[in-house]
């Protein structure tokens, strides 16, 4: 079979290059322009990235088309309801499931990692009462990078693999300790005869006075939307961990750069942006002012939860998430009107031309943040949250790019539309 190429021409020099055309095992086959520059003298220009395949990569697929995601070959839907974070996070970072003692192990080895060092519990003291979670979640995952200096030589596989198992570890410490410093709580040690989902809610929630008794549907639904959360392929804070990572950077910097990206509300800060907006629509007979907005191009405003950059279809994570989002209010018999608001605001949106023509769906985040607010999570943690359950994922896509034997610094270029050449005019003679 001839390999099929994609022959490019420019009409002003008569210039040809013939670019091969590589076959994933699914998806869109990508043009290879590695040799364009060289070749023609070009760069390409694609803002956003819409049509670029930043790298080769096995570990999640996604058909924004279909409505498709899985992870290392499993679905998604399959996954969320067989499966564990833990063992997600394993799959992302082997390639394989485990079998019994593979976990048993793996189970054991990020209890072992748990603690974080005592002095790491003084960062927080640094910050205002009330800073937000994001901000104090990037300084203090970057501040791990400062107790690991002989173990973190990223040529090293062994000290990748122990850097992921600590990441993973220690971000329900890190992420519970937030919470606890701006509630003027006393912070939290592991308790390694819980689960990792139940300590973190341990973590989280005790008080200092009584026993803790977790809520196992609590505890599933939390579960739940870590696996939704594990890994989504080569987002924004996907590709920033991997853009700094090529720079031989600190794994732990690395992540606190994935974290500072997640925090935009086009992106991670989603979630909590929902809330806001179902709590000011206030009441569903708001809702179709509030579409009008999302609809006119001399506003700003957009309707939070809805549209993703791939999806072009209901996100398969949504829909997981809507009906986990029902059968927890009901399990739970919690009265929560920002659901009515949401289904309501959904169903509206959908029969809505702007939306259908668009192909705008509501995407995980329309419907996580009711599932955090059900659990008692306040707002500004929603992201922190999903952050703990991005961690496996973006440590996953780092260690498969350090493993790439193609692996080089990642260096865009540019078209430049600045200034042309001038002379420097001395202050005294500028008008
Ligand atoms: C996710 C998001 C950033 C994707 O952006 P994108 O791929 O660049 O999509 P575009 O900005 O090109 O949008 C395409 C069209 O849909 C419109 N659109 C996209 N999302 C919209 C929204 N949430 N509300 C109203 N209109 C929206 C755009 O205005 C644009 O309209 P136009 O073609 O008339 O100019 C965007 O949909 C968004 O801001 N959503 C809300 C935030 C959110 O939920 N983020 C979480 C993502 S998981």
């Amino acid at each position: 079979m001839t390999m099929r190429t994609v022959i490019i021409t420019d009409k002003a020099t008569g210039k040809t290059v013939e670019c091969p055309v590589h076959e994933g095992r699914y998806g869109a086959p990508v043009v290879d322009l590695k040799n364009l520059y060289k070749d023609l003298g070009v760069f390409t220009f694609d803002p956003g990235y819409g049509s670029t395949a930043a790298c080769r990569s096995g570990i999640t697929y996604l058909d924004g088309e279909e409505g498709v995601l899985m992870h290392r070959g499993y679905s998604i839907e399959h996954l969320a309801e067989k499966s564990t974070f833990l063992e997600v996070a394993y799959l992302l970072i082997n390639g394989e499931l485990p079998n019994q003692q593979q976990f048993d192990e793996w189970v054991h080895v990020i209890k072992m990692h748990g603690m974080t060092h005592e002095h790491l519990s003084r960062f927080y003291q640094g910050f205002r009462y009330d800073a937000h979670p994001m901000s104090m979640l990037s300084s203090v995952v970057a501040s791990v990078a400062s107790y690991y200096h002989n173990t973190t030589d990223i040529y090293n596989p062994e000290h990748r693999r122990l850097t992921a198992q600590r990441v993973i570890a220690k971000m329900p410490s890190l992420v519970s300790k937030i919470y606890r410093y701006g509630s003027g709580l006393p912070f939290v040690y592991p308790d390694n005869s819980r689960n990792y989902v139940e300590n973190f809610s341990y973590m989280m929630f005790s008080w200092p006075t009584e026993p803790y008794i977790a809520n196992p549907v609590a505890i599933r639904a939390l579960d739940l939307l870590f696996i939704l959360h594990a890994d989504h392929e080569q987002n924004a804070s996907t590709s920033t961990v991997r853009l700094a990572g090529s720079a031989e950077t600190n794994p732990y910097a690395c992540i606190a750069a994935g974290v500072a990206t997640l925090w935009g509300k086009a992106h991670g800060g989603a979630n909590e942006a929902v809330i806001d907006m179902l709590t000011e629509i206030g009441d569903p007979k708001n809702i179709q002012k509030f579409v009008d907005r999302a609809k006119n191009k001399d506003d700003n405003f957009r309707l939070m939860g809805f549209g993703h950059r791939v999806y072009k279809n209901y996100d398969p994570r949504a829909k997981i998430i809507r009906q986990a989002c029902h059968d927890l209010l009901n399990e739970m018999h919690l009265n929560q009107p920002l659901f009515d608001i949401a289904m309501e605001l959904e169903r509206i949106a959908l029969e809505d031309d702007y939306f259908i023509s668009r192909k705008l769906y509501p995407n995980v985040d329309f419907y996580s943040g009711l599932i955090y607010q059900a659990l008692n999570i306040p707002t500004n943690m929603f992201t922190p949250m999903f952050a703990l359950a991005r961690s496996a994922g973006w440590i996953a896509q780092w260690m498969e790019m350090l493993a790439d034997p193609d692996f080089r610094i990642g260096r865009p270029r540019q078209l430049y539309i600045g200034a042309e050449k001038r002379d420097y005019v001395g202050i005294a003679d500028r008008k």
